[in-house]
C-alpha cells in the first residue's frame, strides 16, 4: 500500500502532530502518571504543565519517561509505533519502579488519557489511584477538523490513509491517529479491526479483567474542552460519541449500549459518585492555570 510506505518515510520534524506521549511523575509522598498528546520533551506543552505541577506541590520529583531514547525517537514512535505495545511498555516500566509501588495517580492529556485508561484496565500493578482525562478521546474520533500542522502534507496524508485503509492491519499497527478512528458508518469494520480502542472499549467481546480493574480507580475525571476545535466529536472527551450508522447524531456516555450494559463498568462507577465530568471554556488543551490549580490540583494532592 503506497500510503502505508509514505507514513513511513514522514520527516521527523512535525513536533506539533497530535502524537502520544508519557510522562511518569515520581512525587515524593503520591507519585502519579502523566500521559498526553505531544512529545514529552517539547517545553512549550507539557514542560509548562510540569513546572505548574512542580510549582503546587512542593518536594515533588519527576521523573519523564520517553519510549524512544531521545526526542526524535519519541516523537517518532508517539506517532507510529502500536498503542498496544506501547502500553505494555509502560506496564513494565510502572512495576518496575520501586516508587510507584504504593500506587500512583495518573493524568493524560489528549491521546494520552485513553492510552492512561488502557494502562489502568490492564495493569492493575502498581493500582492507578486517580485519572484524569484531560481532552481525551474515548470513543476514539471520526474526522481531524483541524489537524496540527495543518499547513503540512501530513494532515492530508493522514486522512488519505485513514479514509483508504484506517481498519487495514498494516496501519491500525503503525498509525497511532488510525488506532483512535471510529467510523460510524463503518461500526463493524470498527468492531472487529480496531486493534486498540475497540478492544479496551470492550466492542468484541467483555472482558472481565478490564472491568475489574478499571473500577478499582477511586476517581476517573474527565475534562471536556468546550471550543475544541481538534477533537471530533468533542463528546468523545465525555466518552460520549456519535450514534452508530449516521455522523451527526452523538449521545451521551449515559445513552450509550456501553453504558446499559455496563460492558466497562462505567455504569457501576457512576452509580458509586467515581466519575467526574467538567467542562472549560477554551479550545483543546486550552486553560489557564488558575483553572488547573481550582479544578485538576485537588485530585493531584
Ligand atoms: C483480558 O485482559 C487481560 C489484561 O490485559 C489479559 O491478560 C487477558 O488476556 C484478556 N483476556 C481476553 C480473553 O482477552
Amino acid at each position: 500500500d503506497p500510503f502505508v510506505s509514505n507514513i513511513y518515510i514522514l520527516p521527523l520534524s512535525y513536533h506539533n502532530m497530535q502524537i502520544m506521549h508519557v510522562f511518569i511523575y515520581k512525587l515524593t509522598f503520591k507519585p502519579y502518571l502523566v500521559g498526553h498528546g505531544d512529545s514529552c520533551c517539547n517545553p512549550l506543552s507539557m514542560g509548562a504543565i510540569k513546572k505548574m505541577i512542580e510549582q503546587e506541590i512542593a518536594g515533588i520529583y519527576v521523573l519523564s519517561l520517553m519510549i524512544g531514547k531521545n526526542v526524535v525517537e519519541d516523537t517518532e514512535n508517539g506517532f507510529f509505533l502500536d498503542v498496544n505495545h506501547q502500553v505494555s511498555m509502560v506496564c513494565s516500566q510502572l512495576a518496575q519502579d520501586p516508587n510507584l509501588q504504593g500506587g500512583y495517580n495518573a493524568m493524560g492529556f489528549s491521546q494520552g488519557a485513553q492510552f492512561l485508561r488502557a494502562v489502568a484496565q490492564r495493569c492493575p500493578s502498581p493500582p492507578m489511584k486517580k485519572l484524569i482525562s484531560v481532552g481525551g478521546q474515548h470513543q476514539g474520533v471520526y474526522g481531524l477538523p483541524r489537524c496540527p500542522g495543518e499547513s503540512s502534507h501530513v494532515c492530508d496524508m493522514i486522512r488519505e490513509a485513514l479514509n483508504r485503509g484506517a481498519y487495514s492491519d498494516l496501519v491500525q499497527k503503525h498509525l497511532v491517529q488510525a488506532q483512535y478512528w471510529h467510523d460510524p458508518l463503518n461500526d463493524d469494520l470498527y468492531k472487529k479491526h480496531s486493534l486498540f480502542l475497540a478492544d479496551i472499549n470492550q466492542e468484541r467481546s467483555v472482558n472481565e479483567t478490564y472491568k475489574k480493574n478499571l473500577q478499582q480507580l477511586e476517581t476517573f475525571v474527565m475534562v471536556k474542552f468546550l471550543q475544541d476545535s481538534v477533537v471530533d466529536p468533542v463528546d468523545t472527551e465525555w466518552f460520549g460519541f456519535l450514534k452508530t450508522g449516521q455522523a451527526k447524531v452523538t449521545e451521551t456516555l449515559q445513552e450509550s449500549d456501553l453504558y446499559k450494559q455496563d460492558r466497562l463498568g462505567l455504569a457501576a462507577m457512576d452509580k458509586a459518585g467515581k466519575l467526574v465530568f467538567l467542562a472549560t471554556e477554551g479550545d483543546h488543551l486550552q486553560f489557564s492555570k488558575e483553572w488547573f490549580d481550582a479544578n485538576l490540583l485537588p485530585y493531584l494532592r
